[in-house]
């Protein structure tokens, strides 16, 4: 007899393809709407495996209805969604997806840095709106990118990536990570800082660290107020990292000088969030790993290593310690 899946969005065909050839497949057959709780709930009753995505919060209400789960597979590499802590109580093993979205993230977070210096979406709206009446010396000018110094805050897969990219515009690296990483300091041409430091030396400042109790609103007033006032905060990690309430003040009053921001605390964004009426903010809705080869990975890894774990098998990325 085929295992039972549950999965709770409508995935892509390479990935459902090969779910479907192992397991017996109920799916939220919708793209853009989150399964709503109680279809959830219900949906987990007697699965064996769970694929759900970063909307989904699996909780211990979700496992304590889910008897029968051994696996949850997240299709993205953050997993702040899940509480890991309860599904290893009960022994379910959570997986996730590290490493197939590392250059596509960091290609979209050095996008983001590179549109919020240089004022892209604000030049792009000047000209179609007929503001543009002239070439004029102060135009629009943003901030030099070159030569700068970034500092990267959470330096794994993502930020070292990024690192790279930085290099090819010959910038000054700074990194700061909960343990240092001495042995790739000399080949990415990067220096350890303390935060504080990183945090008053950079011009444009990278938030590339997984979320977590510990992170959370780890940039607050007086991490904004160290920073210079010229300086670009960019997030492509999770938007509850930063206290966006701190983050609109320091923007209003010229305590930093931008920000370009991919993630929020909740998402999808409220279009009345203030954040979003500044014009030197720069705004996406979480599409940091979000081409076309990166999403078919993702869901292809996460599909095959929740196989994997129902076949008795040890999965590629297991986040349970
Ligand atoms: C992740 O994988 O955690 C990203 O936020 C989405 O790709």
């Amino acid at each position: 007899m085929k295992p039972k899946i549950y999965i709770t969005r409508k995935i892509p065909n390479e990935a459902l393809d090969l779910l479907e050839k192992e397991c017996e497949v109920k799916m939220w057959g919708e793209e853009e709407t989150p399964v709503p709780r109680d279809v959830l709930k219900k949906g987990v009753k007697d699965v064996d495996g769970l694929y759900c995505l970063l909307t989904d919060n699996i909780d211990k209400e979700i496992m304590d209805e889910a008897e029968n789960l051994k696996v949850i597979s997240n299709m993205a590499v953050g997993y702040n969604n899940i509480d890991v802590e309860t599904a290893s109580e009960q022994g379910i093993l959570v997986t996730n997806t590290p490493g197939v979205l590392t250059e596509t993230t960091a290609d979209l977070t050095f996008a983001l840095l590179m549109a919020t210096a240089r004022r892209l979406v604000e030049a792009s709206d000047y000209l179609r709106t007929g503001e543009w009446k002239s070439w004029s010396p102060m135009q629009l000018t943003g901030q030099d990118i070159h030569g700068a110094t970034i500092g990267i805050i959470g330096f794994g897969r993502i930020g070292q990536a990024v690192a790279r990219r930085a290099k090819g515009f010959n910038m000054n690296i700074l990194y700061y990570n909960r343990t240092r990483k001495t042995e790739i300091e000399k080949e990415l041409d990067v220096t350890y800082k303390e935060m504080e430091n990183v945090l008053k030396e950079s011009d444009f400042l990278i938030i590339l660290t997984p979320y977590s109790e510990e992170t959370h609103h780890l940039i607050g007033e007086d991490e904004l107020n160290m920073m210079k006032n010229s300086s670009i905060l960019i997030n492509t990690s999770r938007g509850g990292i930063v206290n966006e309430d701190d983050l609109f003040t320091a923007l209003q009053e010229g305590e930093i000088w931008g920000a370009g921001l991919d993630v929020f605390e909740k998402e999808p964004v409220d279009l009345n969030h203030r954040l979003l009426q500044l014009t030197n903010v720069v705004t996406l809705p979480h599409i940091g790993s979000a081409s076309i080869a990166t999403r078919t990975k993702m869901a292809g890894l996460a599909a095959k290593d929740l196989v994997k774990v129902l076949q008795g098998e040890e999965p590629y990325h297991l986040v349970n310690q």
